[in-house]
């Protein structure tokens, strides 16, 4: 199969995995595979034998370190900090801002009638957001947008510039102390928490990392999927109460995240193999998302689909820390889209290019028309 045909559907290929080796060893990726939703969860479930430490990192960098890196009791203490200011009331208290931001970027496009739906939105959108949580100046948000943007493509130069800036970020922060997210860790640490500066720098860049491209992705897959299933699209327009449904199903039916990696710190068997001590592993949840095992009409969009104990977030201790701010932008921006844009549609005839890895789906870009 081509590649460029893998990145559009793999999906094809997950059904074969799940059926005939669910668990098996790839030499070419020096990793085990695991697609099958049962041996997903238990592998997210079982941190003591699934190690989510890199055992040798390449090098150490400002990120290797970070608390998805981390096994517990680091990753316990790391987590409790931060879960401490990264709280739901915080995130809840962003939605007007987040509605703000969303009208601000369709206004700029709405006389068009048409635009890429990933650069002018979904790609925007979660880096305005994430910078306004970390209270970087508005002066410095064009600076902060290329790191960013050079972060997801592992761009070690935009990985240092980023890490001095939030270096330099929090020295000025904590001599002059605002109502953002970095004031209230280094406020948290400094009444006797663990955390060090580093950890400070390494949690600002997670955020970034973990959260911008995922939630461009998780945007431009909805519009994916409303445009292959538009009886759902009609459904849902009919009745917008189905939107927090209708994007845990997006998340189950096109994960931005289809792939994770972890590291077995002992033997361990995982649907009849033996894993030796050592090894890496890797989760498919795109694939476990669609099994048929665990979702009735596994490979149908299913709008209203409940309860959907998809495990597009991961599952565990190490739980996606960011799902409720997802969950929220897409609500507040797809709320935007129905009410705003109610004819939006894929250009037709438009090739769609996916972006080539098989462990992030989504598209490059988006042409639509409204
Ligand atoms: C649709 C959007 C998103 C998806 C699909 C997603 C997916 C995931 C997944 C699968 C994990 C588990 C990693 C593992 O088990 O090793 C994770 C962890 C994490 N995510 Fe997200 N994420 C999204 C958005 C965000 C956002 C918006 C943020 C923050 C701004 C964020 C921050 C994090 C952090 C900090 C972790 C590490 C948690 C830990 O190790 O304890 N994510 N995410």
């Amino acid at each position: 199969m081509q590649n460029s045909e893998l990145f559009r559907n793999p999906f094809a290929w997950y059904a074969e995995m799940r059926r005939d080796t669910p668990v098996f060893y790839d030499p070419e990726h020096q990793s085990w595979m695991v697609f099958r939703y049962d041996d997903v969860k238990h592998v997210f479930s079982d941190w003591k034998t699934f190690s989510s430490k890199i055992p040798q990192p390449p090098e150490q960098t400002d990120f290797t370190e970070s608390l998805n890196f981390t096994d517990p009791p680091k990753h316990r203490t790391l987590r409790s900090l931060v879960g401490q200011v990264f709280t739901a009331r915080r995130v809840e208290a962003l939605a007007p801002r987040i509605a703000q931001i969303t009208y601000d970027l369709l206004d700029a496009v709405q006389h068009q009638g048409e635009m890429d739906f990933i650069h002018d939105l979904a790609i925007p959108l979660p880096v305005i957001v994430i910078a306004e949580i970390l209270g970087v100046p508005v002066g410095d948000r064009g600076d902060f947008k290329r790191w960013s943007d050079g972060i997801v493509v592992y761009d070690g130069a935009a990985l240092t510039a980023m890490a001095d800036y939030f270096r330099h970020l929090l020295v000025e922060r904590r001599q002059h102390p605002g109502q953002d997210l970095i004031s209230d860790l280094i406020a948290a640490h400094e009444a006797g928490e663990t955390l060090s500066a580093q950890e400070l720098v390494d949690f600002c860049i997670v955020l970034l990392v973990g959260g911008n491209e995922t939630t461009t992705n998780l945007l431009g897959n909805a519009v994916l999927c409303f445009n292959d299933y538009p009886e759902a699209f009609t459904q849902l327009k009919q009745d917008p109460q189905l939107l927090p449904v209708a994007i845990e199903e997006v998340l189950r039916y096109r994960s931005p995240v289809q792939a994770m990696a972890r590291f077995t710190q002992v033997e361990t068997q995982l649907s009849g193999q033996t894993i030796p001590a050592g090894k890496m592993v890797t989760v498919w949840m795109g694939a476990a998302n669609r099994d048929e095992a665990q979702f009735e009409n596994a490979d149908a969009f299913v709008i209203d689909r409940d309860p959907n104990p998809h495990l597009a977030f991961g599952n565990g201790i190490h739980f996606c820390l960011g799902a409720p701010l997802a969950r929220l932008e897409a609500k507040i921006v797809l709320s935007a889209v129905l009410e705003r844009l109610p004819n939006l549609r894929i250009v037709p005839n438009r090739e769609l290019e996916f972006i080539p890895s098989v462990e992030v789906h989504g598209v490059k870009s988006l042409p639509v028309l409204f």
